[in-house]
């Protein structure tokens, strides 16, 4: 069974009088341990190709069958339950809370989990914060992070209710090169290590090129699909030309 299985997936938005076609029948296979870059020119549907992968919205037509559940015909309670199991979100921003540790983060998606106990609650974000690397910074609130330690609390804290999938919308955009890298590094291991399977939306073609397969986006519709990444740039280029 397919992990991910999109069928002439189509979004359009409605804004007053005028509707905005944003995704125009896209087609996508993904199976378990897969590593993709989602790639394209700002527009082109990436946020809103996520949206739907992560069960945020629903698509305005089409069929997407996650984990061989049809998650167009859910419920928002039946999606946001299948969310909370399958899917970790990892944002440009990283979307911390500020006046909590990176403990409390961390832990905070394990909150809507009554069935797991305090004590195998704080081990689970102690492994966690110590897979990222930042097992000497648990106290420390995200003004007291570099960018870098904070989108690593923000990857921990996708990971927390163990989903297979991991879904970073440009996760590096706020962050210099060499900490990009380290990001990358991480996701890698993650990948490669747990298995988990990731999805990367990033306009930066060295990072791209450290998935093992690129989906290039032009105006809603996939333009190219390959592991090949010099023909995903070249599709890459005549976006932007
Ligand atoms: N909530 C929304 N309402 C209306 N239009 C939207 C909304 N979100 C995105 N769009 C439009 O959909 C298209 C795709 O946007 P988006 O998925 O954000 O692209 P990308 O992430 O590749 O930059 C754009 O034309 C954008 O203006
Ligand atoms: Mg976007």
């Amino acid at each position: 069974m397919r992990l991910i299985q999109l069928r002439e997936i189509g979004k359009t938005y409605t804004l007053g009088e005028v509707d905005v076609e944003a995704l125009r029948g896209v087609s996508l296979d993904i199976d378990r341990g897969e590593y993709l870059a989602l790639m394209g020119a700002s527009g082109s549907g990436k946020t809103t190709l996520m949206n739907m992968l992560g069960c945020l919205d629903r698509p305005t037509r089409g069929s997407y069958l996650l984990a061989g559940e049809e998650v167009v015909e859910m419920s928002g309670d039946e999606r946001a339950r299948l969310r909370n199991r399958k899917i970790g979100f990892v944002f440009q921003s990283f979307n911390l809370l500020s006046r909590t540790s990176a403990l409390e983060n961390v832990e905070l998606p394990l909150m809507y989990s009554p069935h797991i106990r305090s004590g195998e609650r704080r081990e689970r974000v102690l492994n966690l914060l110590k897979k990222v690397g930042l097992e000497s910074r648990l106290n420390h609130h995200p003004s007291q992070l570099s960018g870098g330690q904070q989108q690593r609390v923000a990857i921990a804290r996708a990971l927390a209710n163990e989903p297979p999938i991991l879904l970073a919308d440009e996760p590096t955009g706020n962050l210099d090169s060499r900490t990009s890298r380290e990001v990358l590094d991480l996701f890698e291991q993650l990948n490669r290590e747990d298995g988990i399977t990731i999805i990367l939306v990033t306009h930066d073609r060295d990072l791209a090129r450290r998935a093992r397969r690129a989906v290039v986006l032009r105006d809603g519709e996939v333009v190219c699909d390959s592991t090949d990444f010099a023909r995903a740039t070249a599709a890459m280029h005549s976006v932007e030309g």
